[in-house]
């Protein structure tokens, strides 16, 4: 099951990423906003946050305008590790070495071809279980 967030900046592409994962038959629970009214982006990334913390979705997407609003606010919740990706190299090595469990982007910053390539990557590229990569990760939360 996959989180989903979004603010009115990131509304019309997570519309594009809904249709994706549609096509893809990938569960999905969407936890707004539901339209471009102007609304406040910590609201919807907290609680893709803590649906992804609490272990109730497995990933999390979320987009403001830039991204930034977005990733700063999750990474606020303990084990949440959020990745602002703008291209396909960072989503796939932020899985492999980060297992990150939230991607963040931009709608202002990346097209909806290459969103969703980001998203594509990211889901579907596993956590590589290098011993050095868990002993950074669990570093973090030290
Ligand atoms: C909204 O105008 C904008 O500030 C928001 O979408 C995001 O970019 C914040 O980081």
């Amino acid at each position: 099951m996959i989180a989903l967030g979004c603010d009115h900046g990131g509304y019309a592409l997570m519309q594009e990423v809904i249709d994706y994962l549609e096509k893809q038959n990938i569960e999905y629970q969407n936890f707004g906003t539901y339209s471009e009214d102007s609304c406040d982006y910590p609201v919807y990334a907290k609680k893709v946050a803590h649906a992804v913390a609490d272990g109730n979705c497995e990933k999390g997407i979320l987009i403001c305008g830039t991204g930034i609003g977005v990733s700063i606010t999750a990474n606020k919740i303990k084990g949440i590790r959020a990745a602002l990706c703008g291209d396909c190299f960072s989503a796939k090595a932020t899985r492999e070495h980060n297992d990150a469990n939230i991607l963040a982007m931009g709608a202002r910053v990346v097209g909806a071809g290459l969103a969703l390539e980001i998203v594509k990557t990211f889901l579907e590229t596993p956590f590589s279980n290098d011993e050095r990569h868990i002993r950074r990760i669990s570093q973090i939360e030290q």
